[in-house]
């Protein structure tokens, strides 16, 4: 089965290279049309599509992301209703989110912004020290990242809330919250909020002002959602206020971050550019053809999305 790399931003033969040769008995890869219809494509790999991408595709059936988020397919213009969104469900990749969590929660428990003040400044003082049973994290997001960082805090023993949209069976554990009330009552006891939701209409500036107020003074907040969660300004004015002792942000609307953006140079942000985790080129592989054979035997795929819901 032919299937279309479509991307603006991304050498996708580059990046997958030689899993493409792996799998070259199955699909075979060719680069995006760009002119006139081609109606022999049936599935597509796509990030970050353009515009008028699948416009050239009349019979295209499925498009597959890179990553675990499909928000930046399912927001392109030419995407037509009926055309199924597959996205990366890849265990090694919650793994690696859930220790790049760990490492800001335990920062933030640790106070490693201070010590590395002190050491630019030469300064030789301990820290008064807090157990992590005194810092509760709030998690956004119980999907199958969520579900991977929630458990692997709550081993290292933080009192762990998870918050989705529908009720979710949480271990004994970790206390599950769900919709609007349960996210008011969650925030009330968080000192450390994970954003790990998709993004949709719903989630969209979900991290503004009015839930930073609801949360436990001088607190910190793991940005790993998409940038468009935050309204960036009422982190600003969060930050100032004390309400938030710091935040630590991997995603943003705007990727690469502009030279000129105050959140650079904030003395309470980190930034990483978008690095949390990475989905792994064999994973992306695999979903592929697990992808390609739904397709030949009329089946709908693995890890399709429900487009009504956005994720
Ligand atoms: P899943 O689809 O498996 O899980 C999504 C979770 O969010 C579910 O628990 C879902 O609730 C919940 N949710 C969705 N909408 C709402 C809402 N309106 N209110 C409350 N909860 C809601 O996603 P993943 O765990 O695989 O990934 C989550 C996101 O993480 C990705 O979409 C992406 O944005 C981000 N990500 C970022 C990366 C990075 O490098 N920074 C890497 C990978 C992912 P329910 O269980 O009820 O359906
Ligand atoms: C993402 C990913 O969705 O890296 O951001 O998988």
């Amino acid at each position: 089965m032919r299937c279309a790399l479509v991307s603006r931003s991304l050498d996708l033969r580059g990046y997958l290279g030689a899993e493409f040769a792996r799998i070259a008995d199955c699909v075979e890869i060719v680069d995006h049309r760009r002119s006139g219809p081609d109606a022999d494509i049936r599935l597509a790999i796509a990030w970050h599509p353009p515009d008028d991408a699948f416009e050239h595709y009349p019979n295209l059936q499925v498009v597959c992301s890179i990553g675990a988020g499909v928000d930046n397919i399912i927001a392109c213009p030419s995407l037509r209703p009926g055309i199924d969104v597959v996205r990366i469900v890849d265990p090694a990749q919650a793994q690696m989110m859930s220790g790049f969590v760990a490492w800001h929660v335990i920062g933030h428990q640790r106070r490693f912004a201070t010590y590395l003040a002190q050491q630019r400044d030469g300064i030789w003082q301990r820290l008064s020290q807090r157990s992590a049973q005194g810092v509760a994290v709030g998690i956004l997001g119980y999907g199958e990242i969520g579900q991977r960082v929630a458990a692997d805090l709550a081993l290292l023993g933080f009192p762990v809330m998870v918050w989705s949209r529908t009720a979710k069976p949480t271990p004994p554990s970790l206390r599950g919250f769900h919709g609007p009330s349960g996210l008011a009552a969650m925030l009330g006891e968080t000192e450390v909020l994970v954003n790990l939701l998709p993004l949709t209409h719903e989630t969209h500036g979900i991290l503004n002002g009015e839930l930073f107020a609801r949360m436990r003074r001088g607190g910190y907040l793991v940005q790993v959602g998409r940038g468009e969660h935050l309204v960036e300004e009422d982190l600003l004015a969060a930050l100032d206020s004390g309400q938030l002792e710091g935040a630590s942000l991997d995603v943003f609307v705007a990727e690469p971050l502009a030279p000129e953006h105050p959140f650079w140079r904030h003395p309470k942000i980190m930034i990483t550019p978008h690095d949390a985790c990475e989905v792994s080129v064999e994973a992306v592989a695999t979903t592929l053809v697990a992808t390609a054979d739904a397709i030949r035997t009329g089946q709908r795929p693995p890890h399709a999305i429900d487009r009504a819901r956005g994720y």
